[in-house]
């Protein structure tokens, strides 16, 4: 956790009306299964940070059978990037909706440095500032232990793990009883094609935001509860000083 060292680094937004806005914003960076959503998710019911991920947007774009969903649907079956000009245009609109509330989480977005740049816009232009960039450092074994044994509620999104947090019924929901499924891009040749495309075309993100001194680098293989205890200590606001 060493490299963090600045709170609240806008992209240029000088004195203008994104640099007011003060909410926290954070990206969360790491390969696939080092537990991204589980921790946006437990930061959004925990401290109402909204909750963004491209992921989530193209599996119900594919659900929806909407032309975007249709043509994402190709490259998340084989476990690659999605072209950024679909990703663009699902998060131009997402992010539009971040511009206000206590803050947000962008829980795989960027994942390329054309996307990186993208953002630099939004920050500057609308968003506000990025707090610190999250990267979830964690070992490949562990990682696909996590996916294969990974089920989501495709109702609500709720994420499960059959051995690490099953839900209280066996197959079924704990929030609305659906029955749980797997992802298909979590079986294991496809999981292993999606940490090579981490490694290829995100893993340079890392020194992009070293190099800002926005990285905070975590140890995900610790308990989620741990995890957001690390990261909240990190980004919450400061504490009001009692008067005298
Ligand atoms: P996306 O859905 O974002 O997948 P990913 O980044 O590969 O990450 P995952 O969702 O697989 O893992 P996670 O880190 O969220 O882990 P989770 O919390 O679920 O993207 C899917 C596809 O969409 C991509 O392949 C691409 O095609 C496309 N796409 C998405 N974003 C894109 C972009 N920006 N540009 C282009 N294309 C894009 O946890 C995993 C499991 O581990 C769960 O079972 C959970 O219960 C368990 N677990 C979590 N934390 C812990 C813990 N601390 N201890 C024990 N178990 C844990
Ligand atoms: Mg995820």
């Amino acid at each position: 956790m060493t490299e963090f060292q600045t709170r609240g680094v806008s992209a240029g937004a000088g004195s203008g009306p994104a640099a007011r806005r003060a909410g926290i914003g954070l990206v969360f960076l790491g390969p696939p299964g080092a537990g991204k959503g589980t921790l946006a998710k437990t930061l959004q019911a925990r401290a109402g940070l909204r909750h963004i991920s491209p992921g989530d947007i193209l599996r119900q774009a594919v659900r929806d059978h909407t032309e975007y969903g249709r043509r994402a649907l190709t490259f998340m079956r084989t476990g690659d990037l999605v072209p950024d000009e679909i990703v663009d245009a699902m998060m131009q609109a997402a992010l539009a909706q971040a511009e206000d509330g206590s803050g947000w989480v962008l829980d795989g977005y960027p994942r390329t440095t054309a996307q990186a740049d993208l953002l630099d816009g939004f920050l500057a232009s609308r968003l506000g500032t990025l707090s610190a960039v999250v990267h979830f450092e964690i070992g490949e074994d562990i990682l696909l232990r996590r996916l294969t044994g990974r089920r989501l509620c495709p109702i609500c999104g709720a994420i499960y793990h059959v051995d690490y947090r099953p839900p209280r019924s066996a197959g079924r929901c704990d929030l609305d009883g659906a029955e749980l499924v797997a992802r298909r891009d979590d079986a294991p040749d496809t999981a292993l094609h999606r940490f090579r495309v981490f490694h290829a075309q995100t893993a340079p993100l890392i020194d992009h935001y070293r190099c800002r001194g926005l990285l905070l680098t975590v140890n995900a293989e610790q308990s989620t509860e741990d995890l957001y205890d690390v990261i909240w200590e990190a980004v919450r606001p400061p504490r009001a000083t009692p008067l005298p």
